[in-house]
């Protein structure tokens, strides 16, 4: 897409190529947000926080920050016809906002650095469940720890970046939309077979209730800022991926709609996930307490008990690799819009350098389970310290950029997102208000500054 200065042209379409369907952009949006979040963090989390009483809050957090927030991104990213960096240059003078902007490029880096690690473990455990390799040695947090920390990671972070470098320089049109919308309802058919295998497991009920139940005694300070840390990380917010789709979405789009269809979709997917980790774990008489490992430690000791445990084995994980692809596609077009238009360059070009640097990260970031996990830097590993970087730093800037930039600074907001009357007021008071300061609490919070 060209930069477009002058006014006037902003209110051009894009080119056909360079622009979403309404549906494809819909399904884009929500190919962005439903990743590994939503079927590997969100349950845990669930699990660790208080069960449906952390869901309700979730639920809350979506509502009050994230949407607003989704909305926001969406209408400056069409608004400007831009990318991350320029959407603000073309709507307002004072070349701040911009140069916050850069910051989205920055936090994509860092997200791929360790996603497209995590993407290709999903790969690995798809492919080893289905020749029953997975199943070999029973001991799977062992199996676990010494996959991660050995070579073989950085294989099928390859085989991740090389298919999503390959969809991101197929184009808007040709190849995220058309990615998208062949692999998010086929994520739906995936999703709803797993979710009927898992709850007519036997005692699958206990799995039910102990996702659902609402805990209150659970409920802290902490759960709610874990609470709304996870809706934006899980709405992609925060780093202009929204914003750089927006831009390729037609004027006749409601962006009000898709907003509430995207966070709708993003919930969604996220409450089937749990649906299908508990009742399965259960059923099987293992500890759901296991944080992070729950999807690679404890989830294949079930599919090992399980009648036709390998092809459930295999549509979970694989569920999990499409997943995790359409969100590294969202991810690295960010950084791959902004390139193409400030150094002119094709996309296919544009899309492999992208990809070469997230390579030379994600390298660096998987040897950080295995032989550097001594190395480290502020007392985290590589890893972990572009996850606590980008999620608890850049994010949150990034999100307080776009409420401050569009509840005060931009005057056209509410022309562009179609909204009026009561809509525009509560959404211009989420912005205004709610928003900026809840995404301040959970900053300080999480980089240490306010303890509960
Ligand atoms: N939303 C994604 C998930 O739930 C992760 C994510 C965070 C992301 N920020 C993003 C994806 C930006 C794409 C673009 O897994």
């Amino acid at each position: 897409m060209k930069i477009e200065t002058n006014q006037n042209s902003l209110q051009l379409e894009p080119k056909a190529s360079d622009s979403f369907t309404s549906t494809g952009f819909i399904l884009a949006a929500i190919g962005s947000s439903v990743g590994l979040g939503n079927m590997w963090k969100f349950p845990y989390i669930t699990g660790m926080y208080g069960g449906a009483a952390f869901f309700l809050i979730f639920i809350l957090c979506l509502a009050l920050v994230g949407l607003p927030i989704l909305l926001a991104e969406m209408v400056i990213g069409r608004g400007g016809r831009g990318n991350a960096v320029s959407s603000f240059h073309n709507l307002s003078k004072t070349k701040w906002w911009g140069y916050f902007g850069f910051l989205s490029v920055l936090s994509a880096f860092a997200i791929m650095g360790f996603y497209a690690v995590v993407a290709g473990w999903t790969m690995n455990y798809a492919f080893t469940s289905l020749t029953g390799n997975l199943f070999e040695n029973p001991d799977y947090t062992a199996s676990f720890l010494s996959f991660a920390g050995g070579n073989m990671p950085i294989f099928w972070t390859i085989i991740t970046l090389i298919i999503t470098c390959w969809v991101v320089a197929k184009g808007v049109a040709g190849g995220i939309e058309k990615f998208n919308k062949v692999l998010i309802p086929g994520l739906a058919v995936i999703l709803v077979i797993l979710m009927i295998r898992a709850l007519t497991l036997p005692g699958a009920g206990e799995g039910v209730e102990f996702f659902l139940m609402p805990d209150f005694s659970k409920l802290t300070a902490e759960s709610a800022l874990v609470a709304l840390g996870h809706a934006f990380f899980s709405l992609s917010l925060g780093m202009g991926a929204m914003l750089t789709y927006g831009a390729y979405t037609s004027k006749k789009q409601s962006l009000g709609k898709a907003a509430a269809a995207v966070a709708g979709g993003d919930l969604l997917y996220a409450f089937v996930a749990g649906l299908i980790i508990f009742p399965t774990v259960f059923s099987y008489g293992i500890a759901p307490g296991q944080g992070p490992g729950l999807a690679f430690m404890a989830l294949p000791a079930a599919f090992a008990a399980m009648p036709l445990g390998n092809l459930f084995g295999f549509l979970f994980f694989f569920l999990l690799s499409i997943a995790a692809l359409t969100s590294t596609v969202s991810l690295v077009e960010v950084p791959n819009a902004y390139l193409m238009e400030r150094f002119k360059w094709s996309r296919a070009k544009s899309a492999t350098i992208v990809t070469l640097i997230i390579f030379a990260i994600s390298i660096p970031a998987s040897m950080s389970m295995g032989i550097l996990s001594d190395n480290l830097l502020f007392g985290k590993t590589f890893f972990d310290l572009l996850d606590f970087v980008a999620s608890n730093i850049f994010l949150p800037i990034g999100g307080l950029v776009v409420t401050l930039f569009t509840g005060y600074a931009w005057k056209r907001a509410g022309e562009e997102a179609g909204l009026s009357g009561f809509w525009y007021n509560a959404w211009m008071f989420c912005l205004k208000y709610i928003a900026p300061i809840m995404v301040i609490v959970i900053f300080l919070y999480s980089i240490g500054i306010i303890k509960f």
